[in-house]
């Protein structure tokens, strides 16, 4: 693995690999175990737009694995001022030894990546948030053992986290299903993929998905740089929540994920959120453990193994 661009990109084997480091690295970090492998290493983070966990689990994982971070606001950077992309990329590779990356167009997230000669992160685009998934996958693993014979079940907006969440569980064998409204459906070509697996099923049936669940998933109906259609939304996504009808249907044992921030009285009620708050804030603490399982495999070079 070079970049971690989208999970498409992402064996099975490869998205294991990195699971199954990010345990190891968290129970490292519990037991006081250090763990430098990146000393002497920097790694940008672009954003362009707003972030609580991304950057401060980029950051903190960077300064526990021996190297720094730093924060590059697009409002402070070239790049915000029309610098363009393939620039940075070049400007940014003889400084820094990785850059994650929080924007709006996948495309630019690419560029950075053929332009740069450094390991590129995604660290959300309105397509994708796999960085995201990752500490999902670690968290349902944790939660339920292993991904053998489980129902995901995924309610909302067909945005950048159903899209990840889809190719995440289909690549782990899990079977999947979407509930979305009509017109607001996940990206069309990683649909046809999902089918193709058998394991993906699309409905506007929110019980007939949370059926038998074993996780439920959800996230805002509104994402970043969709403010303007924030009202319209709300009519659009009304059903469209996790609440006490839906944990019904759901296992009894089911868990609740959220990737936050969370509108609460939208997409979850509060009841369910505090309900099911253990495994939603032990999911956003395994961003850390997941991105740093990442970062020492795309920044710690091939001698990494040698110093554990
Ligand atoms: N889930 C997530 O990516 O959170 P932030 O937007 O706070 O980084
Ligand atoms: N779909 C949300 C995810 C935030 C982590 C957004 O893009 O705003």
């Amino acid at each position: 693995m070079k970049h971690l661009l989208t999970l498409m990109d992402c064996s099975p084997e490869e998205i294991l690999d990195i699971l199954n480091l990010a345990d190891q690295l968290k129970y490292e970090q519990k037991n006081g175990i250090e763990h430098k492998y990146l000393a002497g290493k920097t790694l940008g983070m672009i954003f362009t737009k707003s972030s609580t966990r991304t950057r401060v689990s980029f950051e903190t994982g960077m300064y526990q694995l021996g190297g720094q971070a730093l924060f590059l606001s697009s409002h402070d950077i070239q790049l915000g001022r029309g610098e363009p992309i393939r620039d940075t990329a070049r400007v940014l590779s003889r400084y820094l030894d990785g850059i994650m990356i929080r924007t709006y167009k996948q495309s630019d997230v690419e560029e950075l990546a053929s332009y740069g000669s450094i390991p590129i992160i995604n660290g959300l685009t309105d397509y994708c948030h796999p960085c995201q998934v990752l500490a999902d996958l670690m968290t349902i693993r944790e939660y339920k053992g292993s991904f053998k014979g489980l129902k995901f079940c995924f309610i909302g907006d067909g945005n950048n986290m159903a899209n990840s969440l889809m190719v995440g569980m289909i690549k782990m064998g899990v079977k999947c299903a979407l509930a979305c409204p009509k017109g607001y459906l996940p990206d069309e070509a990683l649909m046809q993929w999902g089918k193709e697996s058998g394991l993906l099923t699309v409905t506007q049936d929110i019980q007939e998905a949370a059926r038998d669940a074993d996780v439920l998933y959800t996230d805002v109906w509104a994402s970043m740089g969709q403010e303007q259609e924030a009202e319209t939304r709300k009519k659009v996504f009304r059903e469209y929540q996790i609440n006490a009808r839906v944990m019904q249907a759901a296992k009894p044992d089911a868990i609740v994920l959220h990737c936050l921030p969370a509108h609460r009285g939208e997409e979850i009620t509060e009841d369910v959120l505090e309900a099911h708050a253990k495994e939603i804030f032990d999911e956003a603490e395994n961003r850390l453990h997941a991105q740093k399982a990442v970062l020492v495999r795309l920044l710690g070079g091939p001698d990494v193994e040698g110093k554990r």
